[in-house]
């Protein structure tokens, strides 16, 4: 049977880390400051928002939500971002996704300002990551690094495949892997026979958005498998791993919920505390 890997353990203790730091931001007289921007009345965003603004307070970040109307123009929420990047008290700003349809995410995200954004979508800091200058990673990403880390689980020569290349998730998630050195397989939808691959991982990041998508048949014998997958079926929350099976055969693997969920808001206040820290250097 497969290790369980505790994410809601794992937040818990990066909390405990960054309330130390927090305070002694405090101490003197730097409050972090987290700007959440919520367009819309999607159910779901306004739950992850909520828990946003929670693990906030629990460890003394000061996290303000603006609630923008769904049909709101493109240019109001720009001149919105702008006053954001100039206000002194603010250290990070996200841009809660998915947007309307009517609005450009790509154009909405370059008006983030680079040393504010939190999540690392700006195009100058997915270049600095590409680099290898990153000045942070994209929360899910970073928390999937801390789950592994934390883990004891080793990176360096394995072979890990990301199933999934979104913006939010599996491309950063690919590229923080290859950074970490080890050898990358990135599958999506276009992907012919997924599970010649999969089967392969010593370290499978299923970050696709569909339930049941990696059975047993798709994992190798001690894999450690990171299940990104965030579905509601019928009422409740699966990944996109068929857990119970595929328990069974791997060395790791984390729960959903309580895997990887947890560690995105948690390193989400993490990448808020490395802001305001920089900011005050
Ligand atoms: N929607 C789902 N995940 C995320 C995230 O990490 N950041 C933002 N901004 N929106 C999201």
């Amino acid at each position: 049977m497969a290790r369980i890997l505790d994410g809601k353990a794992i937040a818990k203790q990066v909390k405990d880390e960054l309330r130390q730091r927090v305070s002694q931001l405090r101490e003197t007289g730097l409050v972090p400051k987290l700007v959440v921007v919520l367009v819309g009345d999607d159910a779901a965003s306004a739950s992850y928002v909520r828990s946003k603004s929670r693990a906030a307070q629990d460890v003394g970040i000061d996290a303000e939500v603006i609630q923008m109307p769904a049909n709101i123009a493109e240019d109001e929420l720009i001149r919105a971002l702008e006053r954001l990047n100039e206000d002194n008290t603010v250290h990070a700003v996200l841009v809660q996704l998915p947007l309307p349809a009517h609005l450009d995410t790509d154009r909405i995200l370059m008006h983030v300002h680079p040393a504010k954004d939190v999540d690392g979508f700006h195009p100058v800091n997915i270049g600095r990551y590409a680099t290898g200058t990153p000045l942070l990673w994209p929360c899910t990403t970073a928390g999937i690094l801390e789950i592994l880390e934390r883990s004891e689980i080793p990176i360096a020569g394995r072979t890990a495949v990301i199933v999934g290349r979104s913006r939010i998730v599996g491309w950063p998630t690919a590229q923080l892997l290859l950074a970490h050195n080890a050898t990358v397989i990135q599958c999506h939808r276009q992907t012919v026979n997924l599970r010649e691959y999969t089967r392969q991982a010593d370290i499978l990041v299923a970050a696709a958005g569909q339930p049941s998508l990696i059975g047993p048949d798709d994992v190798k014998v001690g894999a450690t498998v990171i299940d990104v997958g965030i579905n509601r079926v019928g009422g409740h929350l699966v990944g996109d791993v068929d857990f119970a099976a595929v328990e069974e055969k791997a060395g790791a693997i984390t729960p959903v919920p309580g895997g990887v969920g947890p560690l995105t808001v948690a390193m989400l206040m993490k990448n808020t505390v490395h802001l305001a820290e920089i900011h005050q250097r």
